[in-house]
């Protein structure tokens, strides 16, 4: 039985520890470096985005991509994913180097890899279905009737039912969001990058999302990598952030974060943010700044 069916019927507990997720070349690598940039360039003509960028990702880990609009958050989950090439430097994902591949070789490593897009990027013309049904299609042998099982299990997993025979635009924006989450999880990757789960999501959705999340990480060992404006979800759940700012980043816990003195971060992590940081303060037992 797939672990989605597991948790949805209430057992997908933590017996499911040792799970090696994605079952591809990228359950072979432990280590800090599990995704690896280094002295990354990208510039799109005169615009520059990123300049000598470095930061590195845990196995097993959450991390939060923070900064502006424009600061290059998509931009660095589409290179961490392949879809997009730096200038120079390198990109390496379990020790896999992404940065300089080819289409077909890109094909290995992005089987382990889910994606949800800032955008959804569902494909109009097909069913709910199918485009949940899509890596599993391409990915594995499995028969028509086992994966419409795996999609109806992943589906309930995100709170959606009876929704398979719908198309794309006859669901709501959350609805969408959820299909699109959903897609980037069937596989049960063991990366998956995440552009806004929960944009557009209502309270309930939110938690339903994020403690999915969660529990793939502790389940499976799941490593997450997500862009989110929703500050306190995000930060609950980030073992690290990873702030983009001035074509490079500034990287810790949020712990270490905001016991920095770096006003700009503080500044960027907004009431939400601050609110959270600051009862973390007062559970460590340090004053609240
Ligand atoms: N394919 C592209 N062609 C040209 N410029 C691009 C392309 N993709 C991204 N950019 C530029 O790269 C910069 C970073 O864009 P990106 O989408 O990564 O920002 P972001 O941090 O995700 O912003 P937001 O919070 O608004 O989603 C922007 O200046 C954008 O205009
Ligand atoms: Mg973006």
């Amino acid at each position: 039985m797939g672990y989605f069916r597991r948790l949805v019927r209430g057992r997908g507990g933590d017996r499911f520890a040792s799970g090696t997720p994605g079952g591809s070349i990228l359950s072979g690598s432990a280590d800090d470096d599990f995704i690896s940039v280094r002295d990354v360039d990208l510039a799109f003509g005169s615009r520059i985005v990123y300049d000598k960028l470095s930061c590195s990702m845990r196995k097993g880990g959450v991390h939060l991509l923070l900064g502006g609009s424009g600061s290059g958050k998509s931009t660095l989950l589409r290179m961490l994913g392949g879809l997009q090439q730096p200038t120079a430097g390198e990109v390496r994902v379990a020790g896999q180097l992404v940065s300089g591949l080819r289409e077909r070789e890109l094909g290995q490593i992005r089987k382990g890899i889910g994606m949800l897009f800032q955008n959804g990027a569902l494909l109009d013309s097909m069913t709910v279905l199918d485009n949940v049904g899509l890596p599993l299609r391409e990915h594995t042998n499995q028969s028509t009737s086992e994966i419409a099982d795996r999609v109806g299990a992943v589906l309930s997993a995100v709170g959606l039912e009876d929704v398979e025979p719908l198309l794309p635009s006859e669901l709501s924006g959350g609805m969408l969001r959820r299909v699109a989450f959903a897609r980037a999880i069937v596989m049960e990757p063991a990366i998956v990058l995440c552009d806004e789960p929960f944009s557009g999501l209502d309270p309930l959705n939110v938690t339903r999302i994020e403690d999915l999340l969660m529990r793939m990480n502790r389940d499976l060992g799941l490593t997450v990598v997500i862009t989110s404006h929703h500050m306190a979800s995000s930060l609950r759940m980030a073992d690290q952030i990873i702030l983009l700012r001035d074509r490079n980043c500034i990287a810790g816990s949020p712990e270490e974060l905001a016991g920095g003195d770096d006003e700009g971060v503080i500044e960027f992590l907004g009431e939400d943010g601050r609110a959270y940081l600051a009862r973390l303060h007062e559970l460590e037992g340090a004053p609240a700044s």
